[in-house]
C-alpha cells in the first residue's frame, strides 16, 4: 500500500464526518479441535481460530459466519513472511480476544437484522482465500510453511456444526475482501455442509475482484491471482463450473464463476473499492514506474488528471458494471454497489448501518437505510435488492478510516467537483473511451429508478429491456 500523506485539512474532515461510536463485543477465540492432526493449519502450522458469540432466544439457531480478509500470499517467500504475522498464524489470537463490530455487533441499533444471531468471526490465516490445499509444505529459514486454506475452512465449519450449527435454521456465510472472495468460492460447499432444511445464503463484501484492465493496458492482477492459485494448489477447490471451462488460474475471479453458484449470493462492493483501485487499476509495474507515479499524482489531486487517466477511471467503472452483470443469473442474487472510496463496508459501523453517508446517493428517495438493511432485507425477507449507484462518476468519501487516510480522504476529495465537470464536458474523453477495446462505451448517462417491486425494494435497477452489456454499448438517452 502507498504510504499515507496526511494534510492538515484531513483533521478538518475528521471533525466534519460524524464517526459513530460503537462498542465492540470482545470474545475469546476458540481453537479448532483436531486441526493440527488433520493438517488443517495456518501458514505457520498453528490451529485456526474463530470467535463465537451465541445468539439470543430463537435467533440463536441463526448463524452468521464472517470470514476475515487480509489479501493473499502469492509466492512461497511471501507466505513464509506471513508466518510472522497475524494473518499467517493464530499464535496471537489464541490469547487475545476478537472484537465483534458492525455486521457482528450485538446491538439492535447497530445491527438490526443479525444482532441476536449466533455470530462467528473466523480469523484468516491461510493466505489463499480459504481454498488452497497443497500436500507438500515449503521449508525456508527453518520455518515450515503450510498451504491448507480449504482444509482450514472445512475444519472450521465442521467444528461449528458440532457446536450447534447442525440444527441451524438460517446461515449466512460472509466476509470481507479475501474473506468475501472466500465466501463466494466456498458458498456451494458451505451450503452442502449445512442441513437441507436450513435457509443458506452467502454475501461477499469487497470481494468482487474484477478482471480489470490496468493503467498499463494489461492484467497484472490476473497474473497475481494465477500465481496465488499455483502456489497454494487451489485449483481442485475452485468452482468446477469454472475450471471445466477455463484455466483454473482464472477461476478465483468472481466474474468467471458467480453465475454458476447455486446458492443465493449478495455482493456489497464499491465500484471504486480502494483495494481494487490500487491493485487492479493501478498496481505497481516496475517496468513503468513513471506511469504509476503519474497515476498516483492523479489520484492525489484529480484536478491534475490527464484525459487518458480519466479514461482509465471510467473504463474501470465500466468494466466493473459489466462484470457485475454475471450476478444477474439468478433473481435470488442481490447487490449493493456504491461509489465510496472504501473497502470492507460491513466491518465498520459508519458504512454498515445508520450513517446517512453510507447510503446510496439519492437513496433518500427510496426506503433503504444503506448496506445493513440491504443485506438484512435480502436474507431475512428474500427481498430483491439491486442497488447500483450509476450517478457518481468518481470516488466519493463515505467514511474516515485512519488506517487508510490517503484513500478515504486525501486522494479523492480534492478536485472532485472539477473532475465531475471534466467528465461532463469532455467530448474528447468520450471519443477516447470508445477507442479502448475493453471499454467500448462511456459509462451511461445517469439513470436511477426507484420503485417497490412487490418482493422487496428495487432501486437503481438497470434497463429492463436489454442486457447489461448492451446498455453500456448503447446507453439510453435521457
Ligand atoms: C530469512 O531470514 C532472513 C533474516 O531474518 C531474512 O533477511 C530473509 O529475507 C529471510 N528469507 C525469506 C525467504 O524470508
Ligand atoms: C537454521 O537452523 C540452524 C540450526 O539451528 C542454524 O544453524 C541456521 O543458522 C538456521 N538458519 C536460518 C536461516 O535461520
Ligand atoms: C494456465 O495458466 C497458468 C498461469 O497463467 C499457466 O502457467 C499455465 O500454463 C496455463 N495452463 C494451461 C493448460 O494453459
Ligand atoms: C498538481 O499540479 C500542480 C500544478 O502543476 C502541482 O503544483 C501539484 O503539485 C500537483 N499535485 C500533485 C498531487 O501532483
Ligand atoms: C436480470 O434477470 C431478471 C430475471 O432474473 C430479468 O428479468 C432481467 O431482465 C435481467 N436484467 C438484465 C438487465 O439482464
Amino acid at each position: 500500500m502507498t504510504s499515507a500523506r496526511l494534510a492538515p485539512w484531513v483533521c478538518l474532515l475528521v471533525c466534519m464526518l460524524s464517526v459513530l461510536e460503537s462498542e465492540s463485543v470482545d470474545v475469546t477465540n476458540t481453537m479448532v479441535k483436531n486441526a493440527v492432526e488433520r493438517g488443517a493449519v495456518c501458514l505457520d502450522g498453528s490451529p485456526p481460530v474463530y470467535a463465537i458469540d451465541r445468539g439470543r432466544g430463537e435467533a440463536a439457531d441463526n448463524w452468521v459466519i464472517y470470514l476475515e480478509g487480509g489479501g493473499w500470499c502469492a509466492t512461497e517467500a511471501e507466505c513464509l513472511f506471513r508466518t510472522t504475522k497475524d494473518i499467517g498464524s493464530s499464535r496471537r489470537w489464541q490469547t487475545e480476544k476478537s472484537s465483534l463490530i458492525a455486521m457482528l455487533s450485538d446491538r439492535k441499533s447497530e445491527n438490526p437484522y443479525f444482532h441476536h444471531w449466533t455470530r462467528v468471526y473466523v480469523r484468516y490465516c491461510d493466505g489463499s482465500s480459504y481454498v488452497g490445499d497443497r500436500e507438500k509444505p515449503f521449508v525456508g529459514n527453518n520455518t515450515t510453511v503450510y498451504f491448507r486454506g480449504a482444509r482450514v475452512f472445512n475444519a472450521i465449519i465442521e467444528d461449528l456444526l458440532a457446536q450447534g450449527m447442525k440444527s441451524a435454521s438460517n446461515a449466512l456465510l460472509t466476509g470481507c475482501s479475501a474473506g468475501g472472495l472466500g465466501a463466494l468460492l466456498q458458498c456451494d460447499n458451505f451450503r452442502s455442509m449445512l442441513p437441507e432444511s436450513a435457509k443458506v445464503k452467502c454475501a461477499a463484501d469487497a470481494g468482487f475482484f474484477i478482471d480489470g484492465t490496468d493503467i498499463y493496458g494489461g492484467h497484472l492482477h490476473r497474473e497475481h491471482f494465477a500465481q496465488i492459485v499455483q502456489t497454494h494448489e487451489s485449483q481442485k477447490n475452485l468452482p468446477k463450473s469454472c475450471t471445466s471451462k477455463m484455466n483454473a488460474s482464472l477461476c478465483m475471479l468472481p466474474q468467471n464463476f458467480v453465475a454458476d453458484i447455486q446458492t443465493p449470493v449478495f455482493v456489497v462492493n464499491s465500484v471504486y473499492d480502494t483495494w481494487q483501485i490500487e491493485n487492479i487499476l493501478m498496481p505497481m509495474n516496475k517496468d513503468q514506474p513513471a506511469v504509476h507515479d503519474q497515476f498516483v499524482s492523479c489520484g492525489h489531486d484529480m484536478e491534475n488528471c490527464t484525459c487518458d487517466q480519466v479514461v482509465h477511471w471510467r473504463c474501470f467503472q465500466s468494466e466493473f458494471y459489466q462484470a457485475l452483470g454475471k450476478l444477474n443469473s439468478s433473481a435470488r442474487n442481490g447487490m449493493f454497489i456504491n461509489a465510496c472510496a472504501s473497502h470492507c463496508q460491513t466491518q465498520k459501523q459508519e458504512t454498515w448501518y445508520g450513517s446517512s453517508i453510507s447510503k446510496l446517493r439519492d437513496s433518500s428517495s427510496g426506503p433503504l437505510q444503506g448496506v445493513g438493511q440491504a443485506v438484512g432485507e435480502w436474507f431475512v425477507n428474500d427481498a430483491t435488492i439491486r442497488m447500483v449507484d450509476y450517478k457518481t462518476q468518481s470516488p466519493r468519501v463515505c467514511e474516515y478510516n485512519p488506517e487508510e487516510p490517503h484513500w478515504n480522504n486525501h486522494y479523492v476529495f480534492r478536485g472532485l467537483d472539477l473532475l465531475l465537470k471534466k467528465f461532463a464536458l469532455a467530448d474528447e474523453i468520450r471519443r477516447k473511451a470508445r477507442l479502448v477495446p475493453q471499454c467500448p462505451a462511456q459509462v451511461p448517462a445517469y439513470r436511477q429508478e426507484s420503485y417497490y417491486s412487490g418482493l422487496g425494494y428495487l432501486v437503481g435497477e438497470i434497463n429492463q429491456t436489454s442486457n447489461w452489456t448492451d446498455w453500456f454499448i448503447n446507453p439510453p438517452r435521457d
